[in-house]
């Protein structure tokens, strides 16, 4: 009797007896997203028809209010569609085309506080976003602090698929060896998170906008089922909120096969436009630097007989960079605070004032005087505060000495970003938690007041926010080429061939190619030195998007090797037009890529360390049109362990109608230009 009873309650009082589905579907029909409120909200994404990610929840825990989730339904829907194309002032296409059809959902409960939240859903032909939008209510007033987000991932028959990941809440924070495995060896990664389903279906997990959140890194629990697990605050909160506020967008790529994944917009449709009226002084280009000689051990940021950065020294990268065409003049160490173990001298970083060999003054004039620009540095080794109380100051003074661009720097061991909190204590936050989300952006915000753009080391990872702020121009947040240098094993053959897949799908890479001379240790195979032949160091300049490049060497390796730097002179670094036209994630991939307002087509192919040949279709070029194909491929016996500079540099007339076949040998590439004949 008592269980009848019980029964009848439930029928009479619960919604779930009466659960509801609302759809939303992408412009061509082929992904469909359902949304339901059976016993907890939730979502699920249909591909094709094949269901790719199964019933997975949605909802925010707080440490005040209820749950926003078990218990609601839906109270309504409401639908919207897009199609127009925006322009971008600098990027790996002019024109993007924002295609979606969104439908926000509002869940309710009754109940007197944290009664309401809606979930907007964007659907574009290359993938789904959505994310939470949290109306001011009783409960939801005041300071919130979320203690958990549920959000989940469940993937459909995850335990068939593969995986290409590096670990979150580590110390190297992005700069980790990607890992290939089984999906059920996956623990708790960082995004872009990519994996292929078995049948054939690609995937990769990311986020738009992170904007005053914290970073969302993901965690497996049940078999398949990944979870939102965001990086938390010193004490131990996972974000802080005022009233009515979004969280960042979720958001899932997805293609029928790996090259689609490399051709999507899906990041920058979901963040807002530039927030700069203004974005004359924003200037893509090309570098070079003082920079790779520390890293070899040949000079140092600190003072002394081998310091690199030395007012003669600069000078003379500055004429280098003048006589080859090159932008800019990157120079670390001039300022004081370098001396002793830098990593962990933060607190003594003086971003104004230069070491006695370095005459700021003189050598901005001397490089100006030429139209070559200082690159500003700043190094903060993780200790925020001091930087932010410099911050104006230092930017000030690089305006008034015509840097338009400053690399900046946070090494510090993940988690141990140092700030002094408004009480006089000191905190140790991530890289990735909400107070340093908010910090990086609070550095390029402020630099735009000064008309300088940023590249940022140790990043907060890229979720799209250079539309937004166009002067975010470029950053680090993976494995680059220092590690060639000293890393402990170097980048592995295959690395270059897995992060356009993985963290370039967040956005542009200051990885700086174009390491001449990989026998500063020796060669072979254990030797630290780029793991690449030199064909494959040039076609990185197409295959890894940067707006600025960097021409990593030393000016004398450039010299040495004119005919092949003739490559590195004549690549453009913004485009008109991008295409990703071969890849499989970790074996190989090509682009190609258009000039910006030009004729002329570009070309990078690299592989993993098997040999291939690549046969490619022209057909991107201009109908009817002749091209030179000025072609930089690996040498017959070429091979990235002990004979990584035998290359050919050959040049044809072709169409679009041709297929140009490239063998490339193991580690190696192609570079190409495609000059217009008319
Ligand atoms: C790490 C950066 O990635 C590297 O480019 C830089 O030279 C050092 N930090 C020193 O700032
Ligand atoms: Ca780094």
């Amino acid at each position: 009797m008592k269980k009848i009873l019980l029964v009848i309650t439930t029928y009479l009082i619960s919604p779930l007896l009466f659960a509801q589905t609302v759809q939303v579907t992408s412009p061509d029909g082929k992904i469909i997203v359902s949304i339901n409120d059976d016993k907890i909200p939730s979502y699920s994404i249909t591909l094709n028809s094949e269901m790719v990610i199964a019933d997975s929840r949605l909802g925010l825990r707080f440490k005040k209010a209820a749950e926003l989730g078990a218990g609601f339904s839906i109270k309504h829907s409401a639908k919207a569609s897009k199609d127009s194309t925006w322009q971008q002032p600098w990027g790996e296409r002019k024109h993007v085309r924002d295609n979606h059809n969104e439908l926000t959902v509002t869940f309710s409960t009754h109940r007197e506080s944290a009664n309401v939240f809606n979930v907007k859903f964007r659907v574009f032909n290359d993938g789904v976003g959505f994310r939470y939008e949290v109306p001011a209510q009783k409960g939801l007033d005041g300071s919130i602090e979320i203690t958990n987000e549920l959000t989940e991932f469940s993937i459909n028959n995850a335990n068939e698929s593969t995986a290409w990941w590096i670990p979150s809440r580590g110390w190297n924070r992005y700069e980790y060896m990607y890992k290939t495995t089984p999906f059920s060896e996956v623990d708790q990664v960082h995004t872009p998170f990519t994996f292929k389903l078995n049948s054939g279906t690609h995937l990769s997990i990311h986020e738009a906008a992170l904007v005053d959140y914290a970073g969302m890194t993901l965690k497996q629990m049940r078999g398949g089922v990944l979870k939102a697990d965001l990086t938390p605050w010193s004490d131990g909160i996972l974000v802080k909120k005022k009233p009515n506020f979004t969280t960042p967008w979720r958001t899932i790529q997805m293609s029928e096969n790996a090259v689609g994944l490399l051709n999507s917009n899906l990041i920058l449709n979901l963040n807002e436009p530039s927030k700069l009226a203004d974005t004359s002084w924003i200037e893509p280009g090309k570098y070079v630097g003082i920079w790779w000689g520390m890293h070899i051990n040949e000079t140092t940021w600190g003072s002394g007989d081998k310091h690199g950065a030395t007012t003669s020294e600069t000078k003379r990268y500055m004429d280098f960079a003048d006589k080859y065409g090159f932008d800019g003049v990157l120079v670390e160490g001039w300022n004081i605070g370098w001396d002793g173990d830098w990593f962990y001298n933060g607190d003594v970083f003086n971003f104004t004032k230069a070491y006695d060999d370095f005459d700021l003054k003189v050598i901005s004039e001397h490089g100006l005087a030429s139209g070559v620009r200082l690159i500003g540095h700043h190094e903060t080794s993780g200790n925020v505060t001091n930087y932010r109380d410099q911050m104006a100051d230092a930017f000030a003074m690089y305006q008034q000495h015509g840097v338009r661009q400053v690399k900046t720097g946070y090494v510090a061991d993940g988690g141990n970003i140092k700030r002094i909190d408004d009480n006089g204590i000191v905190r140790h936050e991530w890289h990735d938690g909400q107070y340093m989300v908010n910090e990086y952006l609070h550095n390029v915000k402020e630099a735009a007041k000064y008309q300088i753009s940023i590249n940022t080391h140790e990043p907060i990872k890229d979720t799209g926010l250079r539309r937004t702020y166009p002067n975010w121009l470029s950053r680090e947040g993976a494995r680059g080429q220092e590690f060639n240098a000293w890393g402990s094993p170097p980048n592995p053959p295959e690395h270059t061939a897995i992060l356009p897949f993985t963290r370039l799908l967040s956005g542009p890479m200051d990885f700086t190619p174009g390491i001449f001379d990989m026998g500063f240790n020796g060669l072979g195979e254990k030797a630290n030195r780029p793991q690449t032949t030199l064909a494959k160091q040039l076609a990185l300049y197409v295959v890894i998007y940067s707006p600025i490049q960097m021409a990593a060497d030393l000016p004398r390796n450039y010299e040495a090797n004119l005919p092949a730097f003739q490559f590195i002179r004549d690549v453009p670094t913004d485009w008109q037009e991008s295409k990703a036209i071969a890849g499989e994630i970790g074996k190989f991939v090509a682009f190609a890529r258009q000039e910006r307002d030009g004729k002329d087509w570009f070309v990078g192919a690299l592989t993993n360390e098997e040999a291939r040949d690549i046969s490619l279709s022209l057909s991107f070029l201009e109908k009817g049109k002749k091209y030179q194909a000025q072609i930089y491929r690996d040498g017959k016996e070429a091979n990235w362990i002990d004979n990584p500079y035998e290359m050919i540099i050959e040049q044809k007339t072709v169409t679009a109608s041709d297929l140009l076949l490239l063998p490339l040998a193991t580690s190696g590439g192609a570079a190409i230009r495609f000059k217009a004949l008319d």
